[in-house]
């Protein structure tokens, strides 16, 4: 399973890096908006030590907006995913981008049949939004069982980043069903590997080791 970081901020990005855990980082524009810097430089330094693929987000709504801000981006960087939202437009972008060799994540995803098209048109990545069909009472893991069941049954070779990720428990039941990926908000990251057991046992055997006689 791989781990992407859904985060803009460099320093969230760069800890986890350090420890192993980024294959890759997923942006969007609110994510970028939190940081309060210049996205360009945000992604040059993210691309600086990230060498998996880095969603950026156009914000366009026509097609033909989509594809110039793609090919900007794309050239802004070696291992750009362009984001592109679950809409006609953005998937007639999409098939476009995969015309070109363009990496693309399809975002805004809430249903299996949306997946679907998204794979249809060639996206490397799709992202199901876990976090927000909880919010609104519909169970999110859901979406991501049956589009895994849909591409399996075809071959499809579009990842799926299970993305909106809110808690440790997402992650879980993400690698369960076997997701490609999960993209995890640094705070998620850093509850992982907590637990309460593990800090009582290493106050036991720390205070433990001060008993044994030492020479
Ligand atoms: O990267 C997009 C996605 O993970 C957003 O999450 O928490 O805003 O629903 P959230």
């Amino acid at each position: 399973m791989k781990f992407f970081i859904d985060s803009a901020n460099v320093e969230a990005i760069r800890k986890a890096h350090e420890r192993g855990m980024v294959d890759g980082v997923t942006t969007n524009p609110s994510l970028v908006a939190k940081e309060g810097r210049d996205f360009r430089t945000v992604v040059d330094e993210i691309a600086s030590f990230v060498k998996g693929p880095i969603s950026l987000e156009v914000v366009s709504e026509d097609a033909e907006g989509m594809l110039k801000e793609a090919r900007e981006l794309n050239s802004w960087i070696d291992n750009a995913a362009i984001k592109v939202p679950m809409t006609w437009e953005g998937l007639r972008a999409v098939k476009i981008c995969a015309d070109e060799g363009i990496q693309t994540n399809v975002t805004l995803v809430f249903s299996p049949n949306q997946a679907l098209l998204a794979a249809k048109a060639g996206a490397t990545f799709v992202s199901p939004f876990i976090g927000r069909l909880d919010d609104v009472g519909q169970v999110g893991m859901e979406v991501i069982e049956g589009t895994a069941q849909i591409y399996a049954n075809y071959g499809f070779e579009t990842e799926i980043i299970v993305a909106s990720i809110r808690h440790p428990i997402h992650v879980y039941e993400a690698a369960l069903i076997g997701a490609d990926i999960a993209t995890i908000p640094p705070n998620v990251l850093d509850k992982m590997v907590h637990h309460p057991l593990t800090d009582v046992g290493i106050k036991r055997f720390l205070d433990d080791w001060k008993k044994v006689p030492k020479k």
